[in-house]
C-alpha cells in the first residue's frame, strides 16, 4: 500500500468543518464510502513547506468523491492514520482553498483523543489507494 506522511501543526478554524459534517449528504456519503459516521467538524493541520509539495502528489491519485448536492462543491477524500486512529483527508474542490490547509474527518474527536491542542505537531499517514 502506498502512502504519504504529512507533517503539520493543529489549527483552529472558523467552524466550516462542522457545517459540512453537518449536512446528511456528506454524512452518507463518507458513512457508505469510507466507512464511518464522521464526528461533526474537521480538524485543521497547517502543513510544512515540504508536506505541502507531497500533498500536490495527491491530485494524481485515486481519491474518494464525495459527490455534490447542488450549489456545492465537490471534495475528494483519501482514508489516513493519525498517530494510529484511522480517519480521512479531505481536500475540497475550492477555489482558493489554501494549499497548506489539511482537513481530517474521524469518528471521534480527535483532539480529545490524541490530547492535541492548537500547535500540536502531528504527523498524518495518507494512503494512495481505496
Ligand atoms: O472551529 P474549527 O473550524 O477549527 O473546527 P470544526 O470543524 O467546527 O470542529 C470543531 C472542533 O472539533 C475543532 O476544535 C476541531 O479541531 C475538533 N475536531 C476534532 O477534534 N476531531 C474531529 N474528528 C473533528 C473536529
Amino acid at each position: 500500500m502506498k502512502t504519504l506522511l504529512l507533517k503539520g501543526e493543529v489549527f483552529s478554524g472558523k467552524g466550516e468543518g462542522a457545517e459540512f459534517t453537518k449536512l446528511p449528504w456528506v454524512r452518507k456519503q463518507i458513512k457508505e464510502k469510507l466507512g464511518f459516521t464522521p464526528y461533526l467538524g474537521t480538524l485543521n493541520i497547517r502543513l510544512t513547506e515540504r508536506s505541502v509539495i507531497l500533498k500536490n502528489l495527491l491530485k494524481n491519485a485515486q481519491g474518494i468523491e464525495i459527490t455534490p448536492a447542488e450549489g456545492f462543491h465537490r471534495g475528494v477524500c483519501f482514508k489516513a492514520y493519525l498517530m494510529g486512529l484511522e480517519c480521512a483527508v479531505v481536500i475540497p474542490e475550492v477555489q482558493d482553498y489554501p494549499e497548506n490547509t489539511l482537513e481530517v474527518v474521524a469518528p471521534t474527536k480527535l483532539r480529545e483523543h490524541l490530547k492535541l491542542k492548537d500547535g500540536s505537531i502531528i504527523e498524518i499517514k495518507v494512503l494512495l489507494e481505496k
